[in-house]
């Protein structure tokens, strides 16, 4: 799969990206990132990338120009349409789902947004997804965007080296992942739970069942709601 992030600051996204295992899918030709600075494609002589708003207002706004021209390159380059996603408050939350459905995608432009906006009328031409990362507002799109390339990336197939990782993991038909241990057996006291060490996998699976119910119902009962659950689930939640 292969990114196409637009912004002024290619090399914020380009470093934050570059290592860990998004870095490796990069090294092993499975991703691509490419960070396309909007200023290369302004016409104006002093590389002025934005303007006062019409009709008067704090701050400035990014001008139509640069970016239609630098996203109409990418596209080109790539030889057709490609989806296009503007990171904004304004958007769609960002969630699991999504990450899974942008991962189909051959190409995809991210569009990061600076100052006090974009100039509608570029983001009518070019925009197929608004696409936020929560209710609270950011001085840039860039980590928004980093965001999405990593949660996408890792539901790209051969991204993770372990696939089960990707499945059996939080938000999985609506549940928590459950707790995780590893050595040593006892650390400040607390001991690692005694069935995970009884070497008997159908109590393990059990036990990590019942936890992900546990978590689920105490840290996030929003998800519980929308969970698929078993008889044997909801028998479990309603005793505990
Ligand atoms: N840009 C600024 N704030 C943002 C947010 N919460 N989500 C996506 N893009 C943003």
């Amino acid at each position: 799969m292969k990114f196409y992030i637009l912004t002024l600051f290619p090399e914020m996204v380009e470093q934050g990206l570059a290592t860990s295992i998004i870095g490796r899918a990069m090294d092993r030709g499975i991703l691509s990132l490419e960070a396309v600075n909007i200023r290369d494609y302004t016409l104006d002589k002093h590389k002025k990338v934005d303007d006062y708003p019409y009709g008067g207002g704090a701050g400035m706004v990014m001008q139509a120009q640069p970016i239609y021209d630098a996203w109409e390159a990418i596209c080109q380059r790539a030889g057709h349409k490609v989806r296009t996603v503007y990171l904004t408050p304004q958007g769609t939350t960002f969630c699991q789902p999504m990450a899974k459905e942008f991962a189909k995608e051959e190409d995809l432009i991210l569009l990061c947004g600076h100052y006090e906006g974009v100039d509608e009328r570029v983001l009518e031409e070019i925009v197929t997804d608004y696409v936020s990362v929560g209710d609270y507002v950011l001085t840039g799109g860039e980590l928004p965007a980093m965001i999405l390339v990593d949660a996408i990336s890792r539901m790209v197939p051969g991204v993770l080296t372990n696939q089960d990782s990707g499945e059996t993991e939080s938000f999985e038909g609506n549940l928590l992942e459950y707790p995780q241990y590893s050595r040593p057996e006892v650390w400040h006291d607390r001991a690692v739970p005694p069935i995970l060490l009884s070497g008997n996998h159908a109590k393990v699976d059990e036990w990590r069942r019942q936890q992900s119910l546990i978590r689920t119902k105490e840290r996030r009962p929003d998800l519980l709601e929308k969970a698929d659950l078993t008889e044997k689930d909801k028998k479990y939640l309603n005793f505990e």
